[in-house]
């Protein structure tokens, strides 16, 4: 059985990622305004991702016997300055997420709830590879600059990428 508190933590954290999925999804929409249909396309696949993770906290929570509740989101922003400065807004986002996760991880860990323990390690090592890959991606847009050839370059890679 699962204590009250890492069941509020866990439905917390399930709530912010259907708001990530958001998030990501608002993002697509900005790309597509600026017709990059790559970016949109990755942010698109990001949406689903977050969507995954909410499930995999609903998930758990379910296995656990914990009573699931979905609440009510804020709206997500809806537009940034340049592309650039929506994978910043990504990135520091995606920090505040891994610290988030820090903060269940410890709550399991005084909790002496060693299933979530297991089950936060997964999340533990995909926020260090979201962290990266955003990274990535704004180091290759600030080589891009203004540039629209490369800017065009690099729309068509960031389409490469598929869900899951
Ligand atoms: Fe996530
Ligand atoms: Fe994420």
């Amino acid at each position: 059985m699962i204590g009250k508190k890492m069941t509020d933590a866990l439905n917390l954290q399930m709530n912010r990622e259907f708001f990530n999925a958001r998030l990501y999804l608002s993002m697509a929409g900005y790309f597509e305004s600026l017709n990059m249909p790559g970016a949109a396309q990755w942010m698109m696949a990001q949406s689903q991702e977050e969507t995954g993770h909410a499930m995999r906290l609903y998930g758990h929570l379910r296995e656990r016997g914990a009573r699931i509740m979905v609440s009510a989101l804020d709206a997500p922003p809806e537009t940034w300055d340049n592309p650039l400065a929506a994978f910043e807004a990504a990135y520091e986002h995606e920090s505040k997420v891994s610290r988030e996760f820090d903060e269940h991880y410890a709550l399991a860990q005084d909790e002496k709830d060693n299933a979530t323990i297991i089950f936060l390690q997964w999340f533990i090592t995909e926020q260090v590879e979201e962290e990266s890959s955003v990274d990535e991606i704004i180091q290759k847009l600030k080589m891009a600059g203004e540039h629209r050839g490369s800017l065009f370059m690099l729309d068509r890679m960031l389409g490469e990428r598929t869900a899951g």
